[in-house]
Parts: structure tokens; C-alpha cells; sequence
């Protein structure tokens, strides 16, 4: 058997990846308009960074994990096409701001059409409003061209910073297909593939437009977690609650559970508000007004969230960060990725700058997207040193959990910075106490502020 994916991003690398491991009998052929990706993905030095991924790579590579620029010839090759295309938010016309920009999806989808010769699966891996799959049927079978397509959706639930472990050991593998009896041959076909290494039991099946849904309602659901939490942190900060402990309280509940309750200064990535913004278009455009504006309130409490943090900073300091050099260790939008996409760090960073403060960006694997993400800003600047970073600081903010910000000798930094020296920890992830101790003016998200000051 033969596979192609269009589009070696963070989604379809690493899941092409992770199936050339376990399949050996497949060929899996990754293309991408973007050479300098390929060419990347074709080296050690892989285009995105993930623990683990390089290893995996390694393995199938060469082997029957190959990546190449030439997709015309892999679609024709291929039996089963997975379609991993980005579809960002739509920047102009109907739905600007909202709805899902397909342009790159039906590019796909028309290439597919006017190069195969032979009946394919494709595999819809991108996140995509419910019922694309219709479309792109219709766009498939266009014309008069005599080769079958059965369009499944196969959407992927991996996490970045994870994504190998999330591969390897999923909680549950989605494939929508359609009743048909070619839909339900297509739908075994790629069962039978996951079910080379996960167990029957996690590869759970539906009808198209559910495992369509489903993926846009997972993100929906986690990142309503986050905004709820987030919400619960700024009354605990109005009235000496601790949001830790609400959050390990309600987590206790198995109805509850534990996971997506760590409040922060936002959350980001390329899918959560994306998603989100989607749904909720998706719901006005069926007239269901008042879904999409509770929908939508995840994302503003989102967007909240990360300007109250940016308040704190301000009010705290006095009123003012003019020409204050405040040390921001953190860009990526999680730990363990150097991905930036949506992090709250941007809009942090960018108001911050627009204060006039001097801005200091330290991130183990973020800097080179961070100096795209702020390429516009002025005032800015990226050092990878967190010590070299808070020297003469008024501020320290944390925007991202990364393991080693935990470690650092605080003293050390404390003694570096200007005083009072304030840390802001958006992340909740350092000892407060022991940082209240060394000296620092200590602000955290929904606990009350250890400060020297009042
Ligand atoms: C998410 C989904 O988890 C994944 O299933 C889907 O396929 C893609 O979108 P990802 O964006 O990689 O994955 O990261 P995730 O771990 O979900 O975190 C998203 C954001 O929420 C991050 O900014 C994270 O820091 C934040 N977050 C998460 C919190 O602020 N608090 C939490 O308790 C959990
Ligand atoms: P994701 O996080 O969903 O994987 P990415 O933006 O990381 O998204 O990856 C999507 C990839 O798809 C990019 O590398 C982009 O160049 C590629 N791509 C977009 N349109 C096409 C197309 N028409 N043909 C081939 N590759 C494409």
C-alpha cells in the first residue's frame, strides 16, 4: 500500500511519521509546496520541534518514510491521501475573523482530481468545519473523469509537546466514513492501519459529519476548561481564594477530572481559538445565535485574560513601564514546542511595547517565531540567556511553563535585577513563597500577591 499527505506541518509530519514506524509494509510519501519544509524534514535539523520526533524520523526515513516537493506524483502513486493542509482563520470577506479560510484545502482537493488515474482514499486530517467533506466530494467528482473517491475523516487529536507519546498511545483514533458499502470498505482500510499498533477498542468510528464535528467540539471543550478556570482565577484574586486549590478540589471529582484546569495567562496554539471562532460561525450560519455567542465567550474570556495580565504589570508597577526593561521568559505557546502560534506572549508583548517598556524575550526554542510573531513591534528584544535577559530589569514575566524556568537560581536573578523587582508568573509554576523570601514584589494568576510593598 501506498500513502501520501499533503502538508508537512506540525499535524502531518509527526502522524506520517508515526505510522512509516509502525507500518513498515506501507510506503508513506509526505509532500508540501514549501521546499525549504521538505528540505528540512529531509535533514536532522526536522522543521518543527517535537521530543522524541527526530528518533521516529530516523527510523522510517529513507526506509519508507520519504518527503518530497512533488506532489502530482505521490497523489497518482498513492492509494489512501491524507490531506494535513493548514485552514486558518479566514482574514477578508464573508465570515473575515471567523469562519475557516479553505482556499488551501479545495487547491488540494482539485489537484487530487485533475492528476489521479485511479480510485483513492482521501482522508480528511485537517480540522475543517462540519460537512467539508460534502465539498470536497463535490469538487472530486467534478467533470467526467471515471475515478472513484471515498472521502473520510480521520481528524488528528495530538497535542505539540506531546505529539509523539499522543501517536504512539492515543486515547481514541476517530474515522468518520459514510454508510455506504465503499464508505465502510474505505473506513476498514484505515482502521486496519491504526490497528497496527492501537487496539481495536480506541479506533472508534462514525458517521462523516460527527468525526467532522467531533474534532471542532474536543478543542471547544478543552479550551472551555481553560476559560472557566481562568474566569474562577480572577475572583480567587479578588477574595484570597487559591485558584491551585479550587482546581485540585473540583478535579477530585471524577465527574469533573483534573486535566485543563491550570489556570494561566491565556492559552493559545493554532487550534483552540481557531476552532473556537469556527464553531461559533458555523452555528450563526445555521441561525443558532445564542450557541454562538456562549461559544464565543471562551475565546473573549481568552483574549481577557491576557490584557488583565498586561493591567497587573502596569498598575503594579506603579502606572507606568515607560522605558522599563521587562525580562519575558517564555514565547511559545506551551513548553516543549517552538511553536508561537496564537501564544498570549504575542499580545502581552506587543502591549507591553506599546507602553514604551523595553521588552527582553528569552525562550529555549521560540526566539527565531518570536522575531516573525513581532517583526512590526518596536522596543523589542530576543536573548537567549534568561540571566543575561533579567539583568537591570525592572520585571520579570513568565508566559510559558517551560521545565527549566522552574530551576533557575532566583537569587542570582533577583540580585541581577533593579529594585523593587517584581515577577510576574502567568504560568503559576515557581515557588511563590520561597520568591516572596528572596526579595520579590510576587503577582500570580488567582492568588493573592506576596509583596514587600503595602
Ligand atoms: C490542542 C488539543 O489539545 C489537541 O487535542 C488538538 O489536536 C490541537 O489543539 P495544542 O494546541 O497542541 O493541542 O495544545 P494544548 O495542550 O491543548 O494547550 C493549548 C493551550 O492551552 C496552551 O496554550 C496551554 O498552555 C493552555 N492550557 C492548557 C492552559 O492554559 N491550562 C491548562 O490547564 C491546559
Ligand atoms: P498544521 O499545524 O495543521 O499541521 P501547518 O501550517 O504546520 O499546519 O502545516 C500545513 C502545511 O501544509 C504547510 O507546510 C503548507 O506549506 C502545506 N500546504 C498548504 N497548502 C498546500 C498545498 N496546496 N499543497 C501542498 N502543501 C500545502
Amino acid at each position: 500500500m501506498k500513502i501520501c499527505c499533503i502538508g508537512a506541518g506540525y499535524v502531518g509530519g509527526p502522524t506520517m511519521a508515526m505510522i512509516a514506524k509502525k507500518c513498515p509494509e506501507i510506503d508513506v510519501m509526505v509532500v508540501d509546496i514549501n521546499a525549504e519544509r521538505i528540505a528540512a524534514w529531509q535533514s536532522d535539523e526536522l522543521p518543527i520541534y517535537e521530543p522524541g520526533l527526530l528518533e521516529v524520523v530516523q527510523e522510517a526515513r529513507g526506509r519508507n518514510l520519504f518527503f518530497s516537493t512533488d506532489i502530482d506524483e505521490a497523489i497518482r502513486a498513492a492509494d489512501v491521501v491524507f490531506v494535513s493542509v493548514n485552514t486558518p482563520t479566514k482574514t477578508f470577506g464573508e465570515g473575515a475573523g471567523r469562519a475557516s479560510d479553505l482556499q488551501y484545502w479545495e487547491l488540494c482537493a482539485r489537484r487530487i482530481k485533475d492528476v489521479s488515474t485511479s480510485d483513492k482514499i482521501i482522508v480528511e486530517k485537517s480540522t475543517l468545519p462540519v460537512r467539508t467533506a460534502d465539498a470536497m466530494e463535490r469538487v472530486l467528482h467534478a467533470g467526467d473523469k471515471q475515478v472513484h473517491f471515498e472521502v473520510l475523516s480521520n481528524p488528528e487529536f495530538l497535542a505539540e509537546g506531546t505529539a509523539i507519546s499522543d501517536l504512539e498511545s492515543p486515547d481514541r483514533v476517530l474515522i468518520g466514513g459514510h454508510e455506504t458499502e465503499s464508505g465502510q470498505v474505505a473506513l476498514q482500510t484505515l482502521v486496519d492501519i491504526y490497528a497496527s499498533w492501537i487496539p481495536r477498542e480506541r479506533i472508534l468510528t462514525s458517521n462523516v459529519w460527527s468525526a467532522e464535528l467531533s474534532k471542532l467540539t474536543a478543542n471547544a471543550f478543552l479550551a472551555q476548561r481553560v476559560s472557566s478556570i481562568n474566569a474562577i482565577s480572577q475572583l480567587c484574586e479578588a477574595t484570597e481564594a487559591n485558584v491551585a486549590e479550587v482546581a485540585h478540589a473540583i478535579g477530585t471529582d471524577s465527574r469533573i477530572g483534573s486535566k485543563f484546569l491550570k489556570a494561566s495567562v491565556g492559552f493559545g496554539g493554532s487550534c483552540f481559538k481557531k476552532d473556537i471562532l469556527n464553531l461559533a460561525y458555523l452555528c450563526e450560519t445555521y441561525g443558532l445565535h445564542e450557541a454562538a455567542a456562549y461559544w464565543q465567550q471562551v475565546v473573549d474570556m481568552n483574549e481577557f485574560q491576557q490584557n488583565r495580565f498586561v493591567k497587573t504589570i502596569l498598575s503594579s508597577m506603579f502606572n507606568t513601564i515607560a522605558g522599563k526593561r521587562i525580562a519575558v521568559l517564555g514565547f511559545a505557546f506551551k513548553a516543549d514546542t517552538g511553536d508561537t502560534r496564537e501564544s498570549p506572549a504575542i499580545s502581552v508583548c506587543k502591549e507591553l511595547a506599546s507602553e514604551q517598556a523595553q521588552v527582553v524575550i528569552s525562550d529555549p526554542k521560540a526566539l527565531d517565531n518570536a522575531e516573525k510573531d513581532l517583526a512590526d513591534a518596536t522596543g523589542i528584544m530576543f536573548e537567549e540567556d534568561p540571566y543575561e535577559a533579567v539583568v537591570d530589569a525592572h520585571a520579570l514575566a513568565i508566559l510559558t511553563e517551560w521545565d527549566v524556568y522552574k530551576t533557575l537560581d532566583y537569587q542570582r536573578i533577583f540580585d541581577a535585577m533593579e529594585k523593587p523587582a517584581f515577577l510576574f508568573d502567568g504560568r503559576n509554576i515557581l515557588d511563590h513563597t520561597a520568591l516572596h523570601k528572596i526579595g520579590f514584589e510576587v503577582y500570580s494568576i488567582g492568588k493573592g500577591r506576596l509583596t514587600h510593598l503595602d
